[in-house]
């Protein structure tokens, strides 16, 4: 029975016209329905905190909860505690990133830094320009703010430059706001950007005056080939995100963004409005992670692991996925991004694969409009046993299989 005091439907007429065109995240939704304990998941981007040693935690929590206590339960600067800052321009400066500590402005993981980043810059009807498919997180973030979303295809290389091209010449200089990119090992096409491609990148946003974002969670996650430079250290004007994430715990929820200074003081205005700051505690472990842990053996052992999760989800989908099927290669990061035909439509099969004991994210919601994309999936590697992974891509297949038979039957019954 409704309340006697109940004058409107509060989830309905009152909310602001954005927010009822905002759709739920894919991945959220199936977290929820994937807790079966017989399912094996290829859908969230996690990473596999049980690969942290216990006695690096204790160090770095230690340290927030003794000397340092006072500072990490109090309210601290908006831009972020100057010491965390300091060692995070440290750590970004072996990428080859020239920065300094007032260059950095930490925020609530990477997803608030994409948040704050559009409520700066983004008026409604603006365009923005990004991969397509992309970050769902970014899209989501960047739909609060109502822009004009245009999305460039990648391949093996990363954004097609010569499609970008075109697509600027028809918009025309000074019509996009920025672009954003997720050069590493993208999310969800598992590809990078080849060089080339970055410095062509750079030279287009100074021609056609657009500001380029660059989100890197998963540079350091690499397995094969060499370091790739940063967007960002081949410009100062270029804005990088990084993030303790998939190197360390998202649980903490520190991420950063480097940028013009002036740019960062605009940031550091909305910011306040945001949160006032982000969290001293995380910040304080978070530095004391980095300064007195042996992280980078720690991060090997992700390197380690993880390669091995992706070699063998690369060999099952070579043993096990009909012909039919395309996917990409990863050198690093979490994902691998599937292309089936185009009769096939992943959202629907998505229940047909619960039933089948396996989750994965459709393609569809990688792209703004919610239509591209559904004959595609992603799938993602870095959380489950090599062993899973195997017994994951030979359910799926199966499933994928079983569309394609019927595909043929309706063929055959000249249906289609
Ligand atoms: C490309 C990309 N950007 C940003 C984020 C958000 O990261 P954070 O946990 O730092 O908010 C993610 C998380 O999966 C991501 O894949």
């Amino acid at each position: 029975m409704p309340s006697a005091h109940l004058k409107f439907d509060h989830a309905g007429d009152k909310v602001a016209s954005r927010v009822t065109k905002m759709r739920s995240s894919a991945v959220r939704d199936l977290f929820a329905a994937a807790s079966r304990s017989d399912i094996i998941s290829l859908s969230g981007g996690m990473p596999d905190v049980s690969l942290l040693p216990p006695e690096s935690l204790q160090t770095a929590v230690q340290a927030a909860l003794g000397d340092e206590r006072a500072i990490a339960l109090q309210y601290g600067s908006t831009n972020g505690r100057a010491e965390t800052r300091e060692m995070l321009a440290t750590l970004v400066r072996d990428l080859g990133i020239r920065c300094k500590e007032d260059d950095v402005l930490i925020t609530t993981g990477a997803q608030e830094a994409l948040d704050l980043i559009a409520k700066t810059f983004v008026d409604p009807g603006d365009i923005i320009i990004t991969e397509g498919p992309t970050y769902l997180g970014a899209l989501q973030a960047f739909s609060a703010y109502e822009p004009n979303i245009i999305c460039i295809p990648f391949d093996e290389d990363g954004m097609r430059m010569d499609l970008l091209e075109e697509k600027l010449e028809e918009l025309g200089k000074g019509a996009v706001k920025f672009l954003y990119t997720i050069p590493n090992f993208q999310n969800p096409g598992g590809v990078t950007m080849n060089m080339e491609r970055r410095h062509r990148l750079l030279e287009l946003a100074e021609e056609y005056d657009f500001l380029v974002i660059e989100d890197d969670p998963y540079g350091r996650l690499r397995y094969d080939g060499g370091h790739m430079i940063p967007l960002r250290a081949l410009s100062d004007d270029v804005i990088y995100l990084g993030t303790v994430s998939k190197t360390f715990a998202p649980g903490l929820r520190t991420g950063w963004i480097i940028a013009p200074r002036d740019i960062l003081a605009k940031i550091n205005l909305v910011k306040q409005g945001t949160d006032l700051c982000g969290s001293a505690m995380d910040q304080v472990i978070v530095e004391h992670y980095f300064t007195d842990t042996p992280w980078q053996a720690v991060l090997q052992t992700f390197i380690q692991t993880y390669k091995e999760r992706r070699d063998a989800m690369l060999e099952a989908l070579d043993e096990f996925f009909p012909e039919e099927a395309t996917w990409t290669h990863p050198a690093g990061g979490f994902f691998v991004w599937v292309t089936l035909p185009d009769y096939v439509d992943t959202d629907s099969m998505l229940a047909v694969a619960l039933e089948n004991g396996v989750t994965y994210t459709p393609g569809s919601g990688f792209y703004p409009n919610g239509t591209d994309g559904k004959n595609s999936m992603r799938l993602a590697f870095c959380f489950e046993t090599p062993e899973n992974l195997r017994e994951a891509i030979r359910r799926l297949a199966n499933v994928i299989e079983d569309r394609l038979e019927l595909y043929r039957a309706f063929l055959e019954a000249g249906a289609i």
